[in-house]
């Protein structure tokens, strides 16, 4: 009746932004998805779709193409890090399929995989082994004698990296790659290691730079006694995505490996940068726990006296955020991050007005973090709040002060700006919009309810609060 539920906090809607169908290249499984995205596209949803194919074993194009492989897991993992980091589903699309062009895998076997009640798929004698097999228990393209660990990588990688051969992974001396040591089901943690030490080795001697190492049972085929490797062309930004913190029990969080070598690094102690981020927030956040009183009192005159409150529950909670854990230094994802935690924490029309100021202001700096593109990232989280909060400025809203900072900040995009003088700016003209709201008629928001000026359009909600008018 029932296979699948999205839900959202008690009483709420989720949020779905759309829906991305990443898909192994089989016949079987384009039809059925493709069917299932038609489905539900005739009942409005967005949908998408991206087949992956990063099967290396194919010489020849065949009528079968490339198949989808354990290359798959990167590709499930960059989409999830850019949808945490809330980018679009067009974004994801483009970026995700990019990503596929650079990525390669091919399995060998010392066994057939054991589908249960069924005979083996192929046979293989006790000193041979199969070159390029999928993940279903279909037969290689090659069948071989036994090998040592080290020729036999050196064999795989030569394979999948040769431009003779129609699937090959273009791989040339300075790379940046992120590999991938799967276990086909059936070998023993000592002989996925040794497989793994082999690799790394005959990727250094090739001039690879290995960024990130991932060893473990990712991608499966029934006790199959074997092992692929995958590749991954990256660059800082994919190599970001993949480093993103995730909760997925399985994923191997080696994000702070040193580059080129296997080893499992420690978590990292706080950076000098992370140790930034934290004493910033900190000093927000009591700011914020400092003036509670007089946003209550501030509010009680315009609203249901309870903004201080409001305000000192997001302050605790990112104190006790940052104090948990370092935060994330990346600009984007430290928005993201906060947009999630005030959406939980927060509560209510402010957390959400929050969440969506914070989630759209992440997105300019998922492109750059230079001083343009915090102007950007100031002008998209506004925007966002006027698309989906109704108010505009003039509506003595918090919108006043936002603005009036936004407009000083534009300034960043000059060359050469420097950001002390800009940010000094920022601050005195948010403070004397704020101060100008006394004189204002409220136009949207709680205020507006009060006093009986305009009609309200929207629901109440508290953006009226002057916030930073101190
Ligand atoms: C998937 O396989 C088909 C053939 O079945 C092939 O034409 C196509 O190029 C492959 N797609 C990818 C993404 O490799
Ligand atoms: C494909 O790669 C293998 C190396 O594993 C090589 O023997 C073969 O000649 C290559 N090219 C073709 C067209 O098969």
């Amino acid at each position: 009746m029932l296979t699948g539920v999205v839900a959202g906090a008690v009483f709420t809607s989720p949020a779905v932004a759309g829906t991305l169908l990443i898909v192994k290249n089989y016949t079987g499984d384009r039809l059925s998805f493709g069917l299932a995205l038609e489905r539900a596209r005739a009942m409005g949803a967005d949908v998408r779709m991206v087949v992956v194919g990063d099967d290396t074993a194919f010489a020849m194009p065949k009528k079968a193409g490339r198949r989808g492989l354990c290359g798959t897991i990167l590709v499930h993992k960059i989409a999830g890090a850019l949808a945490e980091a809330g980018a679009s589903l067009d974004v994801i699309v483009e970026k995700v399929s990019a990503a596929t062009k650079g990525l390669g895998t091919l399995g060998l076997s010392l066994s057939p995989c054991s589908v249960p009640g069924s005979k083996p798929t192929f046979q293989l004698a006790a000193d041979e082994m199969e070159l390029g097999l999928g993940i279903h228990g279909e037969a290689g393209v090659r069948r071989m004698k036994m090998l040592t660990a080290d020729e036999a990588v050196e064999m795989m990688l030569t394979h999948m990296t040769d431009p003779s051969n129609a699937s090959h992974l273009p791989l040339s001396p300075g790379a940046s790659v992120v590999l991938v040591v799967n276990n086909l089901g059936g070998l023993s943690c000592l002989e996925l290691s040794i497989m793994a030490g082999a690799a790394v080795r005959c990727l250094e001697r090739r001039g690879i730079s290995i960024t990130r190492v991932l060893v473990g049972s990712f991608m499966t085929a029934l006790e199959m006694a074997g092992v692929s490797l995958t590749l991954m062309l990256v660059d800082e930004e994919l190599l970001g995505l993949i480093d993103a913190k995730t909760t997925a029990m399985a994923w191997p969080n080696v994000a702070t490996a040193p580059a080129t070598r296997m080893s499992r690094a420690m978590p990292p102690p706080a950076g000098p940068d992370a140790a930034r981020v934290q004493r910033v927030l900190e000093l927000v956040s009591s700011t914020l726990l400092a003036m509670q009183d007089r946003l209550n009192e501030l509010d009680r005159q315009a609203g249901d006296g309870d903004c201080g409150h409001t305000h000192a529950r997001a302050a605790r909670a990112i104190q006790e955020w940052v104090r948990a854990q370092p935060p994330p230094t990346a600009p984007a994802q430290l928005l993201s991050a906060l947009a999630d935690l005030l959406l939980e924490k927060m509560g209510g029309s402010s957390g959400v007005l929050y969440g969506l100021f914070l989630t759209a202001a992440a997105q300019p700096l998922l492109r750059s973090t230079g001083l343009p593109a915090w102007a950007d990232a100031m002008d998209a989280g506004i925007e966002a709040m006027q698309r989906y909060g109704g108010a505009a400025p003039g509506d003595r809203t918090m919108l006043d002060s936002l603005c009036a900072a936004a407009q000083a900040l534009h300034s960043l995009r000059s060359p050469g700006a420097t950001l002390l003088p800009v940010l000094t700016n920022a601050v005195q003209s948010a403070e004397a919009a704020a101060e100008a709201t006394k004189h204002m008629e409220a136009g949207a928001g709680r205020a507006s309810y009060i006093r009986g000026g305009c009609t309200p359009l929207i629901p109440p909600h508290p953006i009226n609060k002057p916030l930073w008018s101190s």
